[in-house]
């Protein structure tokens, strides 16, 4: 198990939410797949925001601009989720899944690409042990809320 690397993990957890949705596609009625998928993706920005990002940051402050990409695709995704989330029927949910489908496609690639090798490359084994171990295990916070997707500056001065 322990020869899988963090990328691999990483593009992993891609490679299953993306067969999720793809299921849910094929058999609308059945809405396991798709909820399964969306619980994960939630998860995989909420490990990729709190801990891969900031991480590879710190390692390499070139990343900054790359990552800052990223979280503001992170939250043109999470607003699709919740659109997802409460759709009013199948034919809005497959519509939604598409999009969300076109959406994963072009930034897990770019993570896949600039991102997830620098992470096997750059970040200390324990980080690396550390995020393989939430990957195997851990669980989303109950609310958690992606970084940009949170209410504007509301946050400035509470
Ligand atoms: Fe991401
Ligand atoms: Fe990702």
């Amino acid at each position: 198990m322990e020869t899988e690397s963090l990328a691999q993990a990483l593009q992993r957890e891609h490679q299953e939410i993306d067969a999720g949705i793809a299921a849910f596609a094929a058999s609308p009625g059945d809405r396991q797949p798709l909820t399964r998928a969306i619980r994960a993706l939630r998860r995989h920005i909420y490990l990729e925001e709190e801990f891969l990002f900031p991480l590879l940051c710190r390692a390499e402050p070139g990343l900054a601009a790359p990552t800052l990409v990223m979280l503001g695709e992170h939250a043109r995704i999470w607003a699709i989720l919740e659109l997802l989330e409460d759709a009013p029927d199948a034919r809005a949910r497959l519509a939604l899944g598409k999009q969300l489908a076109g959406h994963l496609l072009h930034h897990n690639l770019k993570e896949e690409k600039v991102l997830y090798p620098r992470a096997d490359d750059i970040l200390p084994p324990a980080a690396a042990d550390r995020l393989q171990a939430f990957i195997a295990r851990g669980d989303l916070p109950e609310g958690w809320v992606c970084l940009k997707a949170r209410p504007a500056a509301s946050d400035a001065g509470r």
